[in-house]
């Protein structure tokens, strides 16, 4: 029950029967809204009928018959320390978060009339988008900076995607695509669609349901582009409006960036409406490794609404703390949770995570693919 299409920014009304892309007006992202007040979605609702992130489809864009689905969602919430817990996104279709995304952006995409799909990425999201194309029937190419580990480039060859490497960032990768790229193809980048969005927030709504009803007091999310902090905290505000949970209630979210790349954090601490573009950004958290995210003034936004913080760890640190966690916990834990283990340890000395508190630090993705 969607009722529109408007711009995060400048709240402008789209049209939700075409395939939509940023704001026509500012070229800002777009935010789908739903008639929360007349949707009947209780939690629990759903669990034994349908699997994954689909049980919450009252509050997804699609129609009954249209998901294409490679079984998304239903990731577990693991007990690693006291009072604190990793939402283990490894286990999702090609081994990351991104899958929630991109199924949801790819059905949208499908029903919309998009004969081809493109997208520049770090790494996680061209396997999703090459994997759940292949799926949809539908052509992909991507685009991704030269030295994206190997792993990434053959699970896209895999799943029959074109693949072009890039020399520089995501942010080349996309202006390579936008000028090389195949004409006709849907871009589903983050956040120059609507939908991924659509698809991430379930995450929140899983947390939830696992922490039966209860809203964790910090979230830390390694953030780059920006797509599942927006998605999470668009997810509570709606949780809130469907009675799951009391008005206003919110994790305090930390996003986790690298020393190497951190706009979401200066633009923080300088007291920012925007985030400014990062020069010569360097992590092996390519995830990461967004120097402009569009979608930079929402996170900044959500951080500040939650009353959360952003924290920027250095390399040789998210190294240790990857294997820290992996070693104590079985988790097959990527850098980017790497970093927001280590971020949790940085926050546990200043006082902003207190031992009281509820913890769920984000694993968005598999570390296999990095070797
Ligand atoms: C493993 C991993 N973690 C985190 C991110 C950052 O994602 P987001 O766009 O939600 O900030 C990415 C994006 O590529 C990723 O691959
Ligand atoms: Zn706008």
């Amino acid at each position: 029950m969607i009722t529109g299409i408007r711009c995060f920014a400048c709240e402008r009304g789209h049209d939700p029967h075409a395939l939509p892309t940023v704001c026509t007006a500012c070229g800002m992202p777009l935010r789908v809204d739903y008639d929360l007040g007349a949707i009947r979605l209780r939690r629990g609702d759903g669990t034994g009928h349908r699997s994954g992130l689909w049980r919450y489809r009252a509050v997804l864009p699609l129609l009954e018959g249209d998901e294409i689905t490679l079984g998304e969602g239903d990731t577990p919430l693991l007990e690693v320390d006291r009072n604190t817990w990793v939402k283990d996104e490894s286990r999702n279709p090609t081994g990351s978060f991104k899958a929630r995304g991109m199924a949801v952006a790819v059905s949208m995409a499908r029903r919309l009339g998009a004969r081809a799909l493109s997208a520049p990425s770090a790494g996680n999201a061209a396997g999703a988008l090459a994997a759940y194309g292949a799926r949809a029937g539908l052509p992909v190419t991507v685009a991704m900076p030269e030295d994206t580990p190997r792993a990434f480039i053959d699970e896209c060859r895999h799943f029959g995607a074109t693949v072009h490497t890039v020399q520089g960032t995501i942010s080349d990768a996309g202006k390579f695509l936008r000028e090389h790229g195949p004409t006709g193809a849907f871009d589903v980048s983050t956040l120059r669609e609507p939908y991924r969005i659509e698809g991430k927030k379930t995450m929140a709504y899983e947390l939830v349901e696992q922490m039966a009803g209860d809203v964790p007091d910090v979230v830390l999310y390694p953030t780059g582009g920006g797509t599942g902090l927006i998605g999470m905290w668009k997810a509570f505000a709606e949780m809130a409006a469907l009675g799951w949970i009391a008005a206003g209630r919110m994790p305090r979210f930390v996003s986790v960036q690298a020393a190497g790349c951190a706009p979401v954090v200066r633009g923080l601490e300088t007291g920012a409406q925007r985030t400014d573009a990062w020069p010569d950004p360097v992590t092996r958290a390519y995830g990461l490794r967004v120097p402009a995210p569009l979608g930079g003034f929402l996170c900044l936004r959500a951080l500040r609404e939650s009353k959360g913080t952003a924290l920027a760890v250095a390399e040789d640190e998210i190294a240790r703390a990857t294997g820290a966690l992996a070693a104590r916990s079985g988790i097959d834990v990527c850098p980017e949770g790497g970093a927001a283990w280590a971020a949790l340890a940085t926050l546990r000395e200043s006082g902003f995570v207190k031992a009281s508190d509820r913890v769920v630090v984000f694993n968005t993705g598999t570390g296999l693919k990095y070797r």
